[in-house]
């Protein structure tokens, strides 16, 4: 992987936009791979001054990692909602070309075969931006997920539970299931971009980065994608060898 360690968050935020605004401008439909969490929110921002100075996302097609399970689209932290705010209203696209998985219960058991063939149709995702849990995770694929998996149905650790408890009243809101791309579904995308910020990062960085390829491990499953970009700050690169 190509290592690049930013001086900040937002000059992580600015490489990574960098990026993604020359693919839009060769491609106007170039479909991006979007996460949720506070990691990408400086790239978010970043993009969303460059729509501002002119850039044109409006055919941009963007697909979301994972959903909760159970929890109201309408409700602010749905991945749905996060998701329309954060990326969105931000850079102006089209709602109507970005998905994020369905974690209605109603129906919950086709979440995952429908998330496929959505992403089947569109040719497949450009640029994924990936967060990584502090547990390793990479999309919601906690430790022990298959390298094959596809969007399914998982349950949170009681560790990523506890990190995301931020975005709730207490932990007990924080559902306990949600529809994730799998680890094969993620390593499908022609390009990963993993950010990572601060020193809780650190020792799961340096294990996918450069420990073994292990599905105890999840973010280790990049070390078998040919096109991978690891932006980072000094915290989080602190383990690094
Ligand atoms: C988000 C996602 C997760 C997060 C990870 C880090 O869609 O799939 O893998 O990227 O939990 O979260 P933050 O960025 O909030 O530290």
């Amino acid at each position: 992987a190509e290592i690049i360690v930013a001086r900040d968050k937002a000059a992580a935020g600015e490489i990574v936009a960098d990026h993604i605004a020359e693919l839009v401008r060769s491609n106007p439909e170039t479909v991006l791979g979007v996460a949720t969490g506070s990691t990408p929110l400086p790239v978010y921002e970043a993009l969303g001054a460059r729509a501002d100075a002119g850039l044109d996302f409006s055919q941009v097609r963007a697909y979301a990692l994972d959903e909760y399970v159970g929890l109201p689209v309408e409700h602010p932290e749905s991945y749905r909602s996060v998701i329309t705010k954060e990326f969105v209203e931000r850079v102006g696209a089209d709602p109507s070309r970005v998905h994020v998985p369905d974690g209605s219960l109603d129906r919950i058991e086709t979440a995952g075969e429908r998330y496929e063939s959505l992403l089947a149709e569109s040719g497949g995702v450009d640029l994924q931006i990936l967060g990584i849990g502090t547990t390793g995770h990479i999309g919601f694929n906690e430790p022990g997920s298959s390298f094959g998996s596809l969007t399914r149905v998982k349950t949170l650790t009681e560790q990523t539970r506890i990190d995301n408890a931020r975005f709730f009243d207490s932990l007990d809101q924080v559902p306990i299931h949600c529809v994730t791309q799998g680890l094969g579904t993620i390593l499908r995308a022609r390009h990963l971009v993993l950010l990572a910020f601060g020193a809780g990062k650190a020792e799961a960085l340096a294990a996918s980065v450069e420990g073994p390829v292990s599905s105890s491990m999840p973010g280790s499953a990049i070390q078998l994608h040919q096109h991978v970009t690891v932006v980072v700050d000094e915290e989080a690169a602190a383990r690094l060898e």
